[in-house]
């Protein structure tokens, strides 16, 4: 059985569906960033998002720790919203036969990605520690730490580089 928006009831109800959004949303990101690597040219790009891969799969677990925390099932909720932002990133970057042009596409969605999260984990946090739950706050501020991280040094990458190479 779905967990229908009618079920949700009180703040707690809606930090579970919540979290079951951003569980879905980081194991389809999780099945996209290969492809978006595979496309990638620039060296510290592909570096970068392959390290982004990795810490992905790190936040998959934190989130189920978060749910164990929590005392309820690790389970998705479909989230129409990343579906878009990743249907999207795929359309764009087939559309590029320029490389560079097609790296800084790929910078500008994979930042669409992380600001999504970003905004998932900071409302989660704000609701967990609003609920009492200071444990799971901590283990979500791990994930927002590396979403963050990876938002500034996409800005980096294309800023320094990327971007003056796509404008030649
Ligand atoms: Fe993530
Ligand atoms: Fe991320």
């Amino acid at each position: 059985m779905g967990f229908f928006s009618k079920d949700i009831k009180t703040l707690d109800d809606l930090f579970v569906h919540t979290l079951r959004d951003i569980y879905y949303a980081e194991k389809q990101i999780e099945k996209s960033l290969p492809k978006m690597i595979d496309k990638a040219t620039d060296p510290q790009l592909k570096a970068g998002l392959e390290k982004h891969l990795g810490q992905t799969k790190g936040h998959i677990e934190r989130v189920e720790k978060v749910f164990e925390l929590h005392g309820v099932k690790a389970k998705t909720v479909n989230c129409p919203a990343i579906d878009g932002i990743l249907e999207e990133a795929d359309e764009v970057s087939g559309d590029i036969d320029d490389k560079d042009v097609l790296d800084a596409a790929l910078i500008a969605s994979a930042q669409a990605v992380e600001h999504y999260e970003i905004t998932r984990y900071g409302t989660l946090i704000a609701w967990a520690k609003q609920l009492g739950r200071t444990d799971c706050a901590n283990v979500l501020t791990n994930n927002i730490k590396e979403e963050q991280a990876t938002d500034r040094k996409l800005t980096e990458i294309a800023e320094a580089k990327v971007n003056l190479q796509a404008a030649e």
